[in-house]
């Protein structure tokens, strides 16, 4: 991402690099982890839905302010309308929570890239893979040093301006992660008993419905294709006028939920065959916990594990930075500070976090931490937990409901459209249903996400 206000150079490269945000520990990490808590393929179908419907309309809503204002997030809310500018804080507010916890799993990718490069690599039994990464991610000093360096590295990008070369990096990697995904998910599908996860993955069963499983549905495609949060907006102020947002917008959605239905196909068989169906109680890690399987059941796997593992590490890096770059760029742009200084106000609170969300996997673990636990039981917070609700349930539909609301109603959807159509030199074919979608079906189908997680408990 430039940090001037230029332009991406082509139609790719801005396609590429909004997909370079977009793709991320939220395709590898989490989503086949949300697919094996809620049921498999029925929340596979709604999640289709979710994006092409809804997450599809904010992230040309958020294009289209950005483009227009040519300003980050905050800026740009400040400048379309004082009243307003709170919809980018909220953005900025959600980010810091995110890459707190965005370090920490950063830092295990960088333990299991040291892992399989060391060649002291899994074999034997099946529970040897949920053991090791479990006995690894509850040691209280470890996971916290690989998060702090995750976090180190992004920093020492951000601050030595060379995210532009990251940016030409994700070019090389969006392509080499698609085409090793597809191996992967070839190689996990022909193990032996992969047929009961393909079921699994392709099984509709609508009497399963519920509605934690849609507030789920809903926070992971924001959260994935990185909308609610005003990334594109800042993106969308990079983005040349004669660019189509709406192409370009559906291209984003398209390689961003291949990505993720590619890692589940890789993931979830591996699942079954490496913990059976009981493994799917275990949420999030399964790209840690299955994936070594997989690798380990191929000629030359070591090779194939390190490669996974970096090129999961560059797509997370890229996600991280974009997110501490938009974090920075609001503080040095809004308070009037330099950007090192900025980093320097950052890290104390930010490391906190990380340090917390790390520790917390032990409480979670059903491990004790005696020092948090000193008064009478009074227990750290699950922290992981907590933290990825409040993002994924709270704060990104807030964030979402905001930018709805302000671009149907208060900005309105005609300047929208006059600037997806490139001021009257294209047509945006769905602009009836689009102005329909951003004014009532998406923040209605928001608020009763809202409701659920605030009323029901879902956070
Ligand atoms: N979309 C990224 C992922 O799926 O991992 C995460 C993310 C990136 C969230 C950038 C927010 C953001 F601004």
């Amino acid at each position: 991402m430039n940090k001037k206000r230029g332009e991406w150079s082509n139609h790719l490269g801005f396609i590429l690099a909004a997909a370079g945000s977009a793709v991320g520990l939220g395709n590898i990490w989490k989503f086949p982890g949300k697919i094996g808590a809620n049921g498999g393929g029925l929340f596979l179908l709604i999640y289709i839905i979710v994006v092409a419907v809804i997450g599809l309309t904010i992230m040309l809503a958020e294009l289209a302010i950005g483009r227009s204002t040519q300003k980050n997030a905050v800026g740009a809310f400040h400048q379309l309308n004082k009243n307003w500018t709170f919809a980018g804080v909220i953005g900025i507010i959600t980010l810091f929570v995110i890459l707190s916890y965005y370090s920490i799993v950063g830092g295990w990718i960088m333990k299991y890239i040291g892992v399989y490069l060391g060649g002291a690599h899994f074999s034997g039994t099946a529970t040897q893979y949920q053991d090791f990464f479990v006995n690894f991610i509850t040691k209280p000093i470890e996971p916290v040093l690989w998060g702090l360096l995750f976090l180190g590295l992004c920093i020492f990008i951000i601050i030595k301006g060379v995210s532009d070369g990251i940016e030409k990096i994700s070019k090389i990697l969006m392509p080499a992660l698609f085409i090793l995904l597809i191996g992967t998910a070839i190689r996990s599908m022909t193990l032996p008993g992969a047929m009961e996860g393909i079921q699994f993955m392709l099984h509709i069963d609508f009497s399963t419905f519920n509605t934690d499983m849609l507030v789920a549905a809903v926070g992971q495609a924001f959260f994935s294709l990185s909308v609610g949060m005003g990334i594109l907006i800042t993106y969308g102020s990079y983005v040349g006028k004669q660019e189509n947002l709406f192409q370009s917008a559906v291209w984003i959605c398209i390689l961003d939920t291949i990505v993720a239905i590619l890692a589940a196909f890789a993931i979830i068989p591996a699942v079954f065959v490496t913990m059976g169906a009981d493994g799917l109680g275990m949420g999030g890690g399964f790209a840690f916990m299955a994936l070594p399987n997989v690798f380990a059941s191929i000629p030359g796997g070591i090779i194939f594990g390190a490669v996974f593992f970096i090129l999961l590490f560059l797509a997370a890096l890229t996600s991280a930075i974009s997110i501490l770059e938009s974090i920075i760029a609001f503080m040095s742009e809004e308070f009037h500070i330099t950007r090192k200084k900025a980093v320097a106000w950052l890290f104390v609170p930010l490391t906190l976090l990380s340090v917390g969300y790390s520790l917390s996997q032990l409480e979670t673990r059903g491990i004790n931490l005696p020092w948090f636990d000193m008064r009478n039981g009074l227990q750290m917070l699950p922290m992981n937990a907590v933290m990825e609700k409040f993002t994924d349930n709270l704060m990104i539909p807030l964030g979402a409901l905001c930018f709805c609301i302000f671009v149907g109603w208060v900005w309105g959807v005609k300047p929208a459209i006059y600037e997806i159509e490139n001021e009257g030199a294209l047509r945006f074919p769905l602009r009836k249903i689009w102005s329909f979608s951003i004014r009532y079906l998406a923040p209605i189908a928001i608020l009763a996400i809202l409701y659920f997680t605030i009323f029901k408990g879902v956070i």
